[in-house]
């Protein structure tokens, strides 16, 4: 009982209503799956090639099985050898009727178009007497997806794709949905339908990411379906099996072979990570509740005062005046005051990051809303009248993203906002978008009027009655939406966008959307310098624009576990700036759990604290120990901003993730296929944090090779093994990977007086005395900076300093080296000159201080 209280209360103040069981739904036309299929499949014809590639016709091989829905007769399949490590395969209805992504919606990058022969994929299509038309895509002689023996279900209403996979796979993406990172192969179901609702455990949550990547033999391959429609993707009885609601089969298959080549590959499709401001790596305080504008000057004056690095002040609906866009509080949070606020941050290098909901109050004298109307921007009801759902205002009205005019009104409500208070950046929130009613509730009701929320009446309202008949409302086939119906909780699936198109296609699409348009509006707004943007709705792509935080969490020990998951997750996504909200955001946090969490959150790449209205605050520096644990963690994270920012900067020109799995990097352990509890900062740096109550060591597994404590040097022969580290309350295991060179700089309080100290750099060496690193600058903000790539390599006790490319200057020395694994060092000599230095040993270690080096030339330091 005190769980369900528990799991409703949740819910609520998401902003969204749980399943409620008295509701009176009849899902009568909904047909359960059945097995074994009897579906006859395609037969291939007409097979004729093209200069990279193929193109085909599938024609239904016998009577249709109509399993849900009408059998499609006549497909085309069109096969594209893009790239050498991609392959585009496109099944699609020969009359291009079913609904696809626009390209202006999801630019696809198109390849160069390969000769099949120059690929490394193979394309193998083979008929099976009893399910037909089957397709083999191949690496070198090992098959990656392989749907022979399973028959092509092409329906208007669901497709059915399934490909054979080895027995126990280890399978990772597809999302969003708070999961551990290696998907169970033989009962996993992820769902793809936006929801906002609160993170429980596997569910469908906010955005939708079909990316999948495998990992056999040490080596990685991935797959993409490019459709916007809600689907299951299965993994059972060794098959990975896509249900999806419309569209078409639009495959496009990685060759790898490491992980991060298959990143590489997929975001160079869908869109690379965009460039993000330097000031979003520091750290972020949010809370959802504070009452005024002179709470948060406090709690900025706290942070200080605790002299922990607050880079960040995020207000979240409580600025608004009735929880409306655009507008402030009079009484709590007049814009006076906030533009007083803002300066006062601006003043110390602080930025401000203030709340943007999608859904706008229906009233017309509610001027964003009048002029809105006006230029005919909002989502419409099959009857054209405005679609009106519920959301923080009341009764509200969506913007229709295709519509002709919503981008320039959007731009335009932001730039009068932007106008009266420069914020730094935005936070957009409920964009899957999220109702708390469903259906168009507010349609009949006069405008302006305040519904209750929902959750406010007792008891619950009956449901409203359903046209089951109506199978956008009710497809034939009933994904695993983790709501009664489709439609609840957000726009109704008939819904119509001005381009004629139902919102039962494009709901997916919302958030991104969304992101797209506000994004332009930065670009615009503030030509040539980088926006910083968190979307709560994602789809393939938005990392091009916006960054991501994984929603609604709770303060629980499995909560904070399940974070670093969903880190990796967004790193397969192609969203690397990600992270939880610190401490949970449902539920009181306590002490213990929000020092471990700020001690883990501090590596996270995108790191806030936030908690939810009516809980316990929790802004770092309220007990002792997170205060300490939290300085002591962000001291390193601030240490390591350079090394950040370069990993950041990989993930901008290649997609790679800045929070890494040991098993991108260490494919051939077997024991790392399903860590989760350990986390790597690019390549070099891995933290190993408590996830356990009560606990005050780690079992933390290290690969071969040598690892250094990030604190006191002390080194660890890492030997493919778990190691049991001390880990008293304040403090956060973090080790330098042996061959490795990282960048650091002094930390400050901001980033800005971070960037400001010299550069250090840690050489760790591995067994037999060497080290690679690289160092990423540019001026941290505008897109056209110059940039300068800086390359370290260490062996025989000599540091080379390379120069990669780039014309930035870079303007503080490198004053420090922190030797690591390497002793009774007395004397450095800078290309070929001996210098003063100071000498420490420490733990089989040398720190060398007083250099003056300069990065933007090649040096050669010899270190004896
Ligand atoms: C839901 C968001 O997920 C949460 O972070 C925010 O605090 C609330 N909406 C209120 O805006």
């Amino acid at each position: 009982m005190r769980k369900l209280l528990c799991l409703y209360i949740i819910a609520l103040w998401a902003g969204a209503q749980p399943a409620i069981a008295t509701r009176q739904v009849v899902l009568s036309t909904t047909v359960p799956r059945t097995q074994p299929i009897t579906c006859p499949g395609y037969i291939a014809s007409n097979v004729s090639k093209t200069g990279d590639g193929f193109v085909a016709e599938l024609i239904l091989a016998g009577p249709p099985c109509a399993l849900y829905g009408m059998d499609i007769k006549r497909l085309k399949l069109d096969v594209r050898f893009d790239t050498k490590n991609r392959l585009h395969v496109h099944i699609k209805d020969a009359d291009g009727q079913q609904f696809q992504i626009p390209d202006n919606v999801v630019s696809l990058d198109s390849g160069h178009g390969v000769r099949n022969a120059s690929s490394n994929l193979r394309f193998d299509h083979l008929h099976d007497d009893l399910s037909g038309f089957g397709f083999r895509v191949l690496r070198g002689d090992q098959v990656i997806f392989d749907t022979v023996g399973h028959p092509l279900i092409f329906e208007d209403q669901y497709i059915e794709v399934t490909s054979n996979l080895p027995a126990d796979a280890n399978i990772y993406g597809m999302g969003e949905s708070p999961d551990f990172l290696r998907r169970n192969p033989a009962n996993t179901i992820k769902t793809l339908w936006n929801r906002g609702s609160p993170d429980l455990f596997q569910q469908n949550v906010y955005g939708s990411h079909s990316i999948y990547m495998e990992l056999r033999d040490s080596q990685f391959h991935g797959a993409y379906l490019h459709n916007s429609h809600g689907m299951d993707i299965v993994l059972a009885n060794s098959t990975i099996q896509y249900r999806v609601l419309g569209g078409t089969a639009d495959f496009y298959f990685f060759g790898g072979p490491s992980a991060l080549d298959v990143i590489d590959q997929y975001t160079e499709l869908v869109g690379r990570p965009s460039r993000i401001p330097y000031w979003a790596l520091g750290f972020h305080n949010c809370r959802y509740g504070y009452k005024s504008v002179y709470e948060v000057n406090d709690v900025i004056a706290n942070y200080s005062k605790a002299n922990i690095p607050l880079e960040v002040a995020w207000t979240d609906i409580d600025y608004m005046d009735r929880t409306r866009d655009f507008t402030f509080d009079p009484v709590n949070f007049p814009l006076a005051e906030m533009q007083k606020q803002l300066a006062y941050l601006h003043g110390r290098g602080q930025k401000m990051v203030l709340i943007t909901d999608p859904a706008i109050l229906y009233n017309s004298s509610y001027e964003v809303y009048a002029r809105g109307h006006e230029q005919d921007v909002f989502i419409k009801n099959p009857d054209g009248s405005e679609f009106i759902g519920q959301v923080w205002p009341g009764y509200t009205v969506f913007p229709d993203w295709f519509a002709l005019n919503t981008s320039s009104w959007w731009s335009g409500e932001l730039r009068r906002y932007f106008d009266q208070l420069p914020i730094d950046g935005m936070w957009i929130d409920m964009n899957e978008a999220a109702s708390f009613c469903t259906g168009s509730c507010g349609t009949g009701k006069p405008a302006g009027s305040t519904p209750p929320y929902p959750w406010t009446l007792d008891p619950q309202p009956p449901h409203r009655i359903l046209d089951v008949n109506n199978t956008f409302l009710v497809p034939p086939y009933a994904i695993h939406n983790q709501e009664v119906e489709l439609s609840d909780l957000t726009i109704e699936t008939t819904a119509k966008h001005a381009n004629g198109v139902s919102e039962y296609h494009v709901h997916n699409l919302y958030g991104h959307m969304e992101s797209k348009a506000t994004h332009d509006f930065l670009v615009n707004y503030r030509p040539n310098k980088r926006p910083f943007i968190l979307s709560r709705s994602t789809f393939a792509g938005s990392g091009a624009l916006v960054s991501h935080w994984t929603g609604d969490n709770s303060a629980t020990w499995k909560d904070l576990h399940i974070s670093i998951a969903s880190a990796f997750d967004f790193g397969i996504f192609g969203i690397p700036m990600v992270g939880a909200d610190i401490c949970g955001f449902f539920g009181n946090t306590t002490e213990e759990l929000c020092a471990r969490w700020i001690e883990l959150g501090a590596f996270y790449p995108f790191s806030r604290v936030h908690s939810a209205l009516a809980y316990a605050p929790q802004e770092i520096y309220r007990w002792k120990t997170v205060a300490e644990a939290g300085r002591r963690a962000l001291s390193v994270r601030y240490a390591l901003l350079p090394y950040f920012y370069t990993s950041y900067q990989r993930s901008v020109e290649n997609g790679w993730p800045v929070a890494r799995p040991l098993l991108f990097e260490f494919s051939h352990v077997p024991a790392v296929v399903d860590n989760d509890r350990q986390l790597l900062v690019g390549d070099s740096i891995l933290v190993s944090p408590v996830l356990v109550e009560g606990a005050t060591s780690v079992s933390a597994f290290f690969p071969a090779g040598l690892w250094y404590d990030w604190y006191d040097y002390s080194v660890i022969k890492g030997t493919n093994n778990n190691v049991s580290l001390s880990a008293p309350l304040e403090h956060v295991n973090v080790h330098v990977r042996g061959g490795k060179i990282v960048p650091t700089q002094e930390p400050a309080m901001t980033t800005t007086d971070s960037r400001k100290n010299d550069f250090n750099l840690i050489i760790a060496s591995d067994e037999h005395g060497a080290a690679t690193g690289e160092l990423y600058v540019d001026d941290g903000e505008t897109f056209d900076t110059a940039a300068r790539w800086v390359q370290f390599s260490y062996a025989d006790k000599s540091l080379s300093i390379g120069q990669r490319s780039g014309q930035f200057k870079i303007s503080q020395p490198l004053s420090k080296l922190v030797l690591l694994g390497v002793a009774g060092v007395s004397n450095v000599v800078v290309n070929g000159s001996s210098v003063h230095a100071n000498f420490k040993a420490a733990n089989g270690s040398t720190v060398i201080t007083g250099l003056n080096i300069d990065l933007n030339v090649k040096s050669v330091i010899t270190l004896k």
